[in-house]
């Protein structure tokens, strides 16, 4: 009886450790080279719908994407045609959101540092809003304005000493951060603003900090804000647009378990704690939690290591594909997606020059042999974007679902056909417009 009730939870833990990987085309993956990312652009669609239809229930909520978590060509344009719109943190990033779509008139501008060339760039997209890090870019954004007979629309992030439990590296609204103006310097910057003639104060602008798992960050900006939107009302203003930035975080450690993440939540701590004056919008710009979970990193181990004490699986890929563990210290779940033989414990480090290049240490993966492909989950978001060319090393390639299936699936159907068939030559212009247009679809 005992013997059995093992038997019984050995089948459980094998099923369980095998629903848990994540579920990839691997006899394609065994033809490809490493390193790539892998978009499941099926986990994204389903993400936006969700976003979509839970910002839905509220009057005025208007979901930005914040392109720097991600500016993959083809991604920005499945976030365009779903109808958010665009957060952007540089000129390259205003360029990238109408490249890929983003109507100028929901496109944001946000950042501590824009260059005169990245302001007049985005005057002169039109885009609808410019977040105002400091008195010094107020004036100059009015200066550029003026010389293109321009009135530009400004909200000014403020700085609302509000901290966020996450690591100190994403944490961006403490005084102590450079972001932003500080709360009480609202006041004369409204002032300033109100005196010039090539601006247009428009908002209030705020960003906490990024991977918030905690409602009650938010619930804590939402005091803030209502706290600061009090003060403006008995200076008789009332602002346009509330923009509460982004910060919703992912579960990194299940993400066959929860690949989207609870946007039902977060809109609905907003409408219970944030207090908006009618006809007032409230904006959000979403990062992490519209692409992180979609995105896997795929490398192949290149050797497996006896150390003194442990065992090394040593990837193609490293901290220059994906530079968060290192950065961070973030965590990213760990697949071994070749194998289904029992757990051994690893580091798994990459190949670069570098101490901190490793993705976990102590890991359970299923034993590993050289050759075995790895998934590094979750790194969809501030992982293609971020990688660099370090140690003279290539950018890692980029593959999404679908693409060899639609692609082999007309190139299948369209030859015999080409080939066995002369009267079909009549259709050929067709099938291969259809062929090129689904190829280039997938680029
Ligand atoms: C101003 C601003 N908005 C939005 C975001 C997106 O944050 P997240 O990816 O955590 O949603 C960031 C990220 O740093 C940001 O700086």
């Amino acid at each position: 009886m005992k013997k059995a009730k093992h038997i019984f939870a050995f089948f459980c833990l094998k099923d369980t450790y095998k629903i848990m990987k994540g579920i990839f085309p691997i006899d394609k993956f065994n033809n490809i080279e490493t390193p790539f990312y892998y978009y499941d652009t099926k986990v994204l669609r389903e993400t936006l719908d969700t976003i979509k239809r839970e910002a839905s229930k509220y009057e005025n909520y208007h979901v930005h994407y914040a392109i720097k978590a991600n500016a993959n060509n083809k991604i920005l344009e499945i976030i365009s045609n779903s109808g958010l719109g665009a957060d952007c943190v540089s000129g390259g990033e205003v360029k990238a959101a109408i490249k890929a779509g983003f109507p100028a008139d929901k496109v944001v501008f946000a950042g501590v540092g824009k260059s005169d060339k990245e302001i007049n760039l985005a005057l002169d997209y039109n885009i609808s809003c410019f977040n105002v890090e400091s008195v010094p870019e107020l004036e100059v954004i009015n200066e550029l304005a003026k010389a293109k007979g321009k009135v530009a629309n400004v909200a000014f992030r403020i700085n609302p000493n509000v901290g966020a439990h996450t690591h100190a590296n994403i944490t961006t609204g403490l005084a102590e951060n450079k972001f932003g103006i500080s709360m009480e310097d609202m006041d004369k910057v409204i002032d300033m603003a109100k005196e010039m003639n090539n601006v247009e104060f428009v908002g209030l602008h705020f960003h906490i900090g990024s991977q918030i798992l905690e409602m009650d960050d938010f619930v804590a900006l939402c005091n803030r804000v209502n706290q600061l939107q009090e003060k403006l009302t008995s200076m008789r203003i009332i602002v346009k647009s509330i923009n509460v930035g982004g910060g919703l975080g992912i579960d990194y450690s299940h993400p066959n378990r929860k690949p989207i993440p609870s946007f039902a939540e977060f809109f609905n701590t907003y409408h219970k704690h944030i207090k908006l004056y009618p006809g007032q919008k409230l904006h959000f710009e979403l990062g992490r939690a519209v692409v992180g979970q979609c995105g896997s990193l795929i490398s192949r181990v290149i050797y497996v290591k006896e150390g003194t004490n442990k065992k090394f699986a040593i990837l193609d890929a490293g901290m220059t594909d994906l530079i968060r563990p290192a950065l961070y210290q973030a965590y990213h779940k760990i697949e071994n997606i070749s194998s289904d033989e029992p757990m051994e414990t690893y580091d798994v480090v990459g190949p670069i020059c570098e101490s901190s290049d490793v993705f976990g240490k102590a890991i359970d993966l299923n034993k590993t042999h050289r050759g075995d492909l790895i998934a590094l989950r979750s790194a969809g978001a501030y992982g293609e974007i971020m990688a660099s060319r370090y140690n003279c090393r290539e950018l890692p390639i980029v593959y999404r679902r679908r693409f060899n299936l639609i692609f082999i699936g007309v190139v299948a159907i369209t030859t015999p056909i080409i080939l066995l068939d002369a009267n079909i030559l009549i259709f050929l212009p067709e099938i291969y417009k259809l062929s090129i247009c689904l190829s280039l679809l997938m680029i």
